[in-house]
């Protein structure tokens, strides 16, 4: 085995604010890891907007536009992560890691030693591990993986056997776990048409994948530009981002004008149309507003027709081996856009900010 440098390679956040917050360190102590814990040697770590959100400070109540890359003029200093609780600096973010473990802390499996692993963003009170209380996420409320180096308790990493490489499984965790969970938090089946927001996104092209896996059908919104790599992944009907009357798009492309189930990681001024489509009984899930925290909801719509919301974001315990049993058995695919090594991490966080691409993006350690 070889010998672990004392120090390493990492993209480290020093505060909240803009990309100069985030900096290029080449002799960063390469961390060592506690009880129960593993030390992964990172071979590629997925970009998240949840990274953007947490740097920008876009969490906070005090912001309540749609997220952007920059900074913003006001964040309250007491809730500026997901989970409203103040950040410590330093910090290196990643959430989507994958690599090999190569050292064990008291307590851990050695036979963990040598296996490719890929981890689920929650970090959880292992002595609780199904409460939703005093949960943090991986690169948030601890050190992740845009790094050379990572120590990760051993009950949130799974050994993952498949063909994928490196970089295209680190493009699942966070986005597949998120659309599994929502799935299941709306109670997703056969029988449902699901209408997915942001669907050329990680998040998005997970729930097209995942919906089809059950048997739904899918509607799929998204930017033109963007239609025929979406269209890989064979949703049921592709429609723009924001069609201008969505029952009668909805009718043309699928022969029906509702669906049953919304899930939606987009928000912002096109929410009230996604909640008219909704079929009476019908469930919203979200798990996002990128393009804005503050909608309008009618609750006429929302009572007199039945309809159920969910809001879904830490995730039930069986959802991560879940994902990766999909991944093995080859029923869900990696929608790899581009790869950035390490030391080009601020261009590959502009070309994540700038949303041109489909899928997701990852950095590499090469
Ligand atoms: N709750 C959780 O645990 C959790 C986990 C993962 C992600 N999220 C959240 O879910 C959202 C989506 O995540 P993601 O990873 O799928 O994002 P992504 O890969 O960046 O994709 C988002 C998609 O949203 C669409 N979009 C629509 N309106 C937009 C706007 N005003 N600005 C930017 N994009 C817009 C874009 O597609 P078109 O250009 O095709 O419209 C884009 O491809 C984010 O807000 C993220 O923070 C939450």
């Amino acid at each position: 085995m070889t010998a672990i440098p004392s120090s390493m390679r990492a993209i480290v956040l020093t505060g909240h604010g803009g990309m100069e917050k985030l900096e290029y360190h080449d002799d960063w102590p390469t961390p060592t890891p506690g009880p129960n814990e593993v030390l992964v040697k990172v071979h590629a770590c997925g970009m998240n907007n949840t990274d953007v959100n947490t740097r920008s400070g876009w969490y906070s109540k005090a912001v309540t536009e749609a997220t952007t890359g920059d900074g913003y003029d006001s964040v309250h200093e007491e809730d500026p992560t997901w989970g409203a609780a103040p950040l410590t600096f330093p910090r290196i973010q990643g959430a989507d890691m994958v690599g090999t473990v190569v050292a064990i802390g008291e307590g851990a499996d050695e036979c963990l030693i040598g296996k490719r692993v890929m981890n689920d963003g929650w970090v959880r009170n292992w002595d609780d591990p199904t409460s939703k209380l005093g949960v943090g996420y991986f690169g948030s409320e601890r050190d992740g993986g845009f790094a050379e180096y990572t120590t990760v308790n051993q009950q949130q990493i799974l050994p993952v056997e498949c063909d994928l490489s490196d970089a295209e499984l680190a493009t699942f965790s966070c986005s597949y776990t998120t659309a599994e969970n929502l799935l299941n938090r709306v109670g997703c089946g056969p029988d449902d048409t699901v209408l997915i927001t942001g669907a050329s996104g990680g998040v998005g092209g997970a729930l097209i994948q995942l919906a089809k896996r059950r048997g739904a059908k899918t509607v799929a919104l998204a930017s033109e530009a963007k239609h025929e790599q979406v269209a890989q992944l064979e949703p049921t009907a592709i429609l723009p981002r924001a069609p201008e009357n969505l029952a009668a798009a909805l009718e043309e492309a699928t022969g029906s004008p509702e669906v049953t189930i919304v899930a939606d990681i987009v928000g912002g001024e096109y929410f009230a149309e996604l909640i008219e489509v909704l079929a009476r009984g019908g469930r919203y899930g979200t798990s996002g507003a990128i393009a804005g925290p503050i909608v309008d909801l009618d609750l006429r719509t929302l009572y007199l027709n039945d309809l159920t919301f969910h809001g879904c974001t830490v995730t039930a315990l069986n959802v991560f081996p879940d994902l990766v049993g999909y991944i093995e058995r080859g029923e869900i695919r990696p929608m790899l856009s581009a790869t950035y090594p390490l030391k080009d991490f601020h261009a590959g966080q502009q070309a994540f900010i700038d949303k041109k691409h489909t899928g997701n993006i990852v950095v590499t350690m090469e």
